[in-house]
């Protein structure tokens, strides 16, 4: 109900300026000591039941936040007050780098949907790695999502995943090697098999704590591309997520077809949900489901193609914070 009210205002800001007042208000209320107990007490209580281990990591419910809204990890003592089983920050970029020029994020409210080309804005990997290992543990399993700098070459890039995941190795439960958003040019190209294989090789030779690694993939992957990538992941990973962003304007308005970036949101759903079953068909790797998740059976349809664990960014932009545990209850029932 709070949210209801909150929303018109956050709505008539730009899509970038309201997640920045939302995450500002979020890092000073990390800052308080019981806003994180409050902040719980207004969203409801937690349905239980709904614990899961997957690649090893024991999760108190299967639904996580996804990459992109805690890019640097700020906001990781307020966040599991709103339900998440498990968060996911990032990107990360080795270097600190400030992104795309702005505005580069856009609401698409007819569509419950989001276009972004953020192009990987990031403190880089010694920052936010100085910051984990200064805050207290989070209360809920972290991952850590891992980007590319921009203009790097391809030839570099598993030598900077590696990089950047040894720097942040101590602080994550699982990691995610990002191969597949849109803003940064080249990157997509390394989701093809002898690249990705050097990519993920590179990191898994870093890897001596055998954290789990899980590879992200793109909606757009033509079919032999997709299941050749993973394939690739059975060798080389712990688990898949399914999907990042896509640059189909398929179920939006014409107006939307120029703006450049990555669609999230419902028009992604259907995509996401194909590609989360027909990689269940070829693997046993966990996957965590992503795109266009809104509510409780969004989340069991997504579990039922296959997903062990889901994740939202969009749903929280248009369902507010409440929304986390709405799901959970609905699953839960
Ligand atoms: C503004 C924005 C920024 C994002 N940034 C990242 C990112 O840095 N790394 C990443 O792997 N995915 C990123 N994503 C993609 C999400 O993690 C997710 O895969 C995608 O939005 C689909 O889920 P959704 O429909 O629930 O939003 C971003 C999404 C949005 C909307």
């Amino acid at each position: 109900m709070l949210y209801d009210l909150v929303k018109p205002v956050l709505f008539s800001l730009d899509a970038e300026t309201a997640h920045d007042e939302v995450s500002g208000l979020m890092s000073l209320l990390a800052a308080l000591p019981g806003a994180a107990l409050l902040l719980s007490a207004l969203t409801g209580p937690e349905p239980k039941g709904l614990e899961k281990t997957v690649f090893g990591v024991r999760f108190p419910n299967p639904l996580g936040l996804a990459a992109g809204f805690d890019k640097d990890g700020r906001l990781i003592p307020v966040l599991p007050a709103l339900g998440f089983g498990f968060l996911e920050i990032g990107s990360v970029t080795l270097e600190p780098q400030p992104g795309n020029p702005k505005p580069r994020m856009f609401r698409l409210p007819e569509s419950r949907a989001v276009i972004n080309r953020m192009g990987f804005n990031s403190e880089g990997a010694r920052a936010v790695a100085r910051r984990l290992a200064d805050a207290p543990k989070s209360a809920v399993p972290l991952g850590i999502n891992l980007g590319l700098n921009k203009g790097v070459e391809a030839a570099q890039a598993p030598s900077r995943y590696a990089r950047t995941f040894r720097i942040l190795a101590a602080h994550g439960d699982y990691f995610v090697v990002n191969v597949s958003s849109p803003n940064t040019p080249g990157l997509r190209d390394l989701q093809k098999v002898e690249d990705l294989a050097a990519v993920l090789g590179a990191v898994q030779d870093a890897n001596a704590a055998r954290k789990p690694v899980l590879l992200k993939l793109a909606p757009d992957l033509a079919d032999r591309d997709f299941a050749a990538a993973v394939e690739t992941a059975e060798k080389l990973a712990q688990g898949l997520v399914v999907s990042n962003t896509t640059v189909s304007r398929d179920g939006v308005d014409a107006k939307w077809r120029d703006e450049a970036g990555g669609l999230s949101g419902a028009p992604l759903k259907a995509r996401a949900n194909e590609l989360t079953r027909k990689a269940r068909s070829m693997t046993k790797l966990p996957i965590i489901g992503v795109g266009g998740i809104e509510n409780g059976d969004d989340a069991k349809e997504r579990l039922a193609s296959g997903a062990d664990l889901v994740q939202i960014y969009t749903g929280l932009v248009y369902g507010g914070p409440a929304c986390v545990k709405k799901l959970l209850r609905e699953l839960a029932a």
